[in-house]
């Protein structure tokens, strides 16, 4: 009297299948679990047995021994419930054991026999389908979610008394419908209408959303460096459809996905306070929770007053930026949670913040400057592609200028930028030119020798890194993107230098 049932278990944002296999035996009455279980798991013997005598149903008078395997990971979490409990009714001949093939069974018990909802259920249903399973059952609360993998069932239950009618046939359960994306509408008060001037701050700011490029504003108090970060959100291009699911597991795992909007539609902007912890935003923990990286995956993650920020935050911050994930030892096994962000950050120059202002006297001395200023280190300087002073340069005299450029028009240029990367860098991982690994830079970033020439001589007068040499290609591929030209020509690249120059300035 043997059963197996497919479940599975999530390992940083990654599901693997676990096999539950449950022995009946005749002999005295005891229930093990074996295979790595952790404390929630043993704990769940007594949530299955009480809940399947709650629910009507015999709880088998023999040996019973549950094994999870593969028997070598640890398994945590609640989700085992339910085909823990399928598995014993299934070993025991309650359930048709052909009923419970061909699919994965997720759910939280509670002693009454109801199914509570869980976090991640979006990558377990994406691993059911990746194991070739045609079904998953999973709490109804969840089904939305679970449902925006294509090419699965996805049954939600509301008790372990339907998922067993269900199963027998005695109750048929209509399978959980995909939701349908609508065109996104979001309703934001702000545009970039709202900015006058700032002529340059505005062309770095649509570079940056159509390449997915790092950003710093720097300028003194009420410039406009906020205000402009704020609005990176109205001119980004929407998700595809593989960056929203890489997102949505993120969301899906901290718990942070809708049961009525499942999937992210729009990219997520992540602004968190700078007296964030450290674990808050990288990750980890006891609970090995995604931080700010990850969650801002494919979006935007906002530092707003950068040196406010510890140091060792912002000094954490360089391996996620280089390398697009965060790896998180822990005892059991190293995790990777996906991290490729764009940074957009501002600042002021000085401690007083009037450290250049044409008209207002800056009161720092020159070593409380550098001293403000080293608070970001060169490393996480090189990091960033577009270093953009923003002049206090506001007028009264509004009249006298042209209305300024509304998002949607703004975004539409964006837009087209993005399709030509969409489609250049189809069949890579990359999903925008921020992205491109050094092997792409050479396909696709080629100078004729005059740029060459160019980028070698500001490279020598800078002092520029490789690093930088890589990031100035990448800004220039977009640069040439907004222009619509399939070669990055000799203007693009002088643009892009010029946007790698204040930390020379700064810094020197
Ligand atoms: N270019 C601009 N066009 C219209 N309004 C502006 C502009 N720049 C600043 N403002 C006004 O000034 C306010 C303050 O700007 P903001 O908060 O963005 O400044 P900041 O550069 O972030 O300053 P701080 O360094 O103090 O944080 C804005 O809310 C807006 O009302
Ligand atoms: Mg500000
Ligand atoms: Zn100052």
């Amino acid at each position: 009297m043997l059963a197996n049932i497919l479940s599975g278990a999530v390992l940083g944002i990654e599901a693997y299948p676990v096999t539950v296999e449950v022995d009946l035996a005749y002999g005295m009455m005891v229930f093990n679990t074996v295979g790595l279980p952790g404390n929630a798991v043993c704990e769940s013997r007594t949530r299955v047995k009480t809940a399947l005598k709650n629910s009507g149903y015999d709880f088998p008078n023999k040996h019973i021994t549950i094994n999870l395997a593969p028997a070598n990971i640890r398994k945590e979490g609640t989700v085992f419930d339910l085909p823990i409990a399928l598995g014993i009714l299934a070993a025991d001949g309650q359930i048709p054991e052909s009923s419970v093939k061909n699919t994965l069974f997720a759910g939280e018990l509670s002693l009454d026999g109801s199914i509570h909802p869980f976090r991640g259920v979006l990558p377990l249903a994406a691993c059911a389908r990746e194991n070739g399973l045609g079904r998953v059952m999973v709490p109804a609360e969840n089904a939305s979610e679970a449902a925006v993998v294509e090419g699965i069932d996805v049954i939600g239950v509301r008790s372990l008394h339907e998922a067993v009618s269900y199963l027998r046939g005695e109750t048929k359960i209509d399978r959980a419908q995909p939701i349908v994306f609508e065109e996104e509408n979001e309703e934001s008060s702000l545009d970039m209408r709202d900015v006058h001037g700032q002529p340059i701050a505005r062309r770095a700011l649509e570079i940056a959303a159509a390449g997915g490029h790092n950003l710093l504003f720097i300028g003194p108090p009420g410039a406009g460096k906020t205000m402009l970060a704020r609005r990176l959100p109205t001119i980004v291009p929407p998700m595809t459809f593989a960056e929203r699911l890489e997102s949505s597991v993120i969301a899906s795992i901290a718990g942070l996905l809708r049961a009525d909007q499942p999937l992210m539609l729009h990219r997520p902007f992540r602004a968190p306070h700078h007296n964030l912890s450290d674990v808050a935003l990288i990750g980890g923990g006891p609970l090995s929770r995604p931080g700010e990286v990850s969650l801002a995956h494919n979006g935007v993650l906002f530092l707003d007053e950068l040196p406010e920020f510890k140091r060792c935050a912002l000094e954490s911050l360089r391996q996620p930026l280089e390398d697009g994930e965060v790896v998180i030892a822990r005892a059991q096994a190293t995790l990777t949670y996906p991290s490729r962000f764009m940074l957009v950050a501002a600042m002021n120059p000085c401690p007083c913040g009037y450290f250049g202002h044409p008209r207002v006297a800056c009161n720092c001395t020159s070593q409380m400057v550098q001293n403000y200023r080293n608070r970001i280190s060169g490393p996480l300087f090189d990091r960033i592609d577009l270093q953009i002073p923003v002049d206090p340069s506001f007028k009264t005299d509004r009249d006298q200028e042209d209305t300024p450029e509304d998002s949607a028009t703004i975004r539409k240029r964006v837009i087209a930028a993005r399709a030509l990367q969409t489609q250049r860098l189809a069949n890579t991982t990359a999903h925008c030119n921020a992205q491109m690994t050094p092997a792409l830079i050479h396909e696709f970033c080629t100078l004729d020798a005059s740029s060459a020439r160019l980028l070698d001589n500001a490279l020598d007068r800078y002092g520029l890194s490789a690093r930088a040499h890589d990031r100035i290609l990448r800004v220039a591929r977009t640069i040439a993107d907004l222009d619509g030209e399939p070669q990055i020509a000799m203007n693009h690249l002088a643009e892009a230098i010029q946007y790698r120059q204040l930390d020379r300035e700064v810094r020197s």
